[in-house]
């Protein structure tokens, strides 16, 4: 097992805020980072040694990724595992093929926790109308529908309702198969995030508390106020989920919290998440450092919170009218802005994110609210 010092050479599979982060971690160690993207400016890209433009399925450009580098990560777990197969024999992959295999297909997914006997939502394969009525019938109403593949920011999602037509929202997935689920009734929604290292090794982040809206992540609070046996039963569930996996790297476990305190795996990401970006400026070691020390083989680093931290994400409606102006955050002295060099701004997508480092985390979730609010209501700086 060779450790891979600084002056190393690490590639990353596709090229957006993830890669981009862990780029600029990456980099400030003293590593070489080149990416395969489809876009020569994606956000990764932009702070990288060398881009291969090439769509992340293209073999040909994935090999010439591979043959220019001494390891290969990822930014998205949607790279076919086949193609990382094929790689894995010129550079090894790291998090594996495997663990990719098993993550990137919900229904896999969901079989690999239920084999490990961890608490999930009731769930039912839900591809065609057949399969959908024993779904609902396993499963109650209102239920969500989610694609097998590629979903992500609640994309690939519907919700059937107690009344209404379950077909036409499952035709509302165009043919894609699917999985339906009950609809949970959290408390709150957490995540666990760690790192493991080549030779096993475990280190956990303060676990995260996270707020949705309409599917996307909005706020993540860390610490997240937890009981003794809340924390130790949330971090038994993610050890497990990354020890059966054999993962290497950061790992994030999303959790759903039940009123009874009782926990279920949403899903699991076998990467950096969106609810670790706190740890990039609230901790010892970010999320990104990490799975840079993970995949080279080095010893992981302080996981440790220095402050408490609010993470709120930045969506391209913010940017209706032009980018907004950054005055609001930016003259707060504890909030640290966050851009990834996204030239298209979209509904929906995430554009960045401000931190907010307070030990008076609820607090720092009211500055989080007042700034997109302002954000919102201030004109464009481009105007
Ligand atoms: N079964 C469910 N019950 C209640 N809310 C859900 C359920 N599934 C998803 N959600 C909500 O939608 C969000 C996004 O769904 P998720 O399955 O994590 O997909 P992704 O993050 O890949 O888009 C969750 O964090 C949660 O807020
Ligand atoms: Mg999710």
């Amino acid at each position: 097992m060779k450790t891979l010092w600084p002056g190393a050479t690490i590639g990353v599979l596709g090229g957006g805020q993830l890669g981009r982060m862990m780029a600029l971690a990456a980099r400030r160690m003293g590593y070489r980072i080149i990416v395969l993207d489809p876009s020569p400016r994606c956000p990764t890209a932009q702070v990288s040694d060398g881009v291969v433009v090439g769509a992340l399925d293209d073999r040909d450009a994935a090999r010439h990724l591979a043959r220019q580098v001494d390891v290969i990560t990822l930014d998205t777990e949607h790279v076919p595992a086949d193609v990382l197969d094929e790689l894995d024999k010129i550079a090894p992959v790291r998090p594996g093929p495997t663990v990719l295999r098993t993550i990137q297909d919900r229904q896999v997914q969901k079989q690999f926790l239920d084999g490990l006997g961890l608490p999930q939502a009731m769930w039912a394969p839900s591809s065609d109308r057949i399969q959908l009525a024993d779904a609902l019938a396993k499963v109650g109403r209102p239920a969500i529908l989610k694609v097998r593949r590629a979903g992500y920011d609640g994309k690939g999602q519907v919700r059937i309702e107690a009344d209404g037509d379950p077909f036409s929202q499952l035709e509302k997935l165009r043919g894609e198969p699917a999985v339906a689920e009950e609809l949970v009734p959290f408390k709150r929604e957490i995540s666990v995030i760690l790192a493991r290292g080549l030779a096993g090794d475990l280190q956990i982040y303060p676990i995260a508390e996270n707020v949705h809206r309409r599917h996307i992540l909005h706020t993540t609070r860390a610490p997240a106020p937890m009981t003794t046996e809340g924390k130790r039963s949330a971090e038994e569930i993610a050890v497990t989920v990354a020890e059966a996996l054999g993962h290497v790297g950061v790992i994030a476990v999303e959790m759903f919290e039940l009123p009874s305190g009782k926990l279920l795996v949403n899903e699991i990401a076998p990467r950096t998440h969106n609810s670790g970006h706190y740890t990039y400026g609230a901790c010892v070691t970010s999320q990104f450092e990490q799975h840079v020390r993970a995949i080279c083989g080095l010893p992981l680093g302080d996981p440790r919170l220095m402050t408490g931290a609010v993470m709120v994400n930045l969506i391209g409606d913010l940017w209706r009218s032009g980018p907004p102006t950054w005055q609001p955050v930016l003259a707060r002295p504890e909030a640290r802005l966050h851009l990834y060099g996204k030239d298209a701004p979209a509904p929906g997508r995430k554009m960045g994110h401000v931190l907010l480092l307070d030990d008076d985390t609820d607090r720092a979730l009211a500055t989080a609210d007042q700034l997109i609010a302002d954000l919102s209501a201030t004109p464009s700086s481009s105007a």
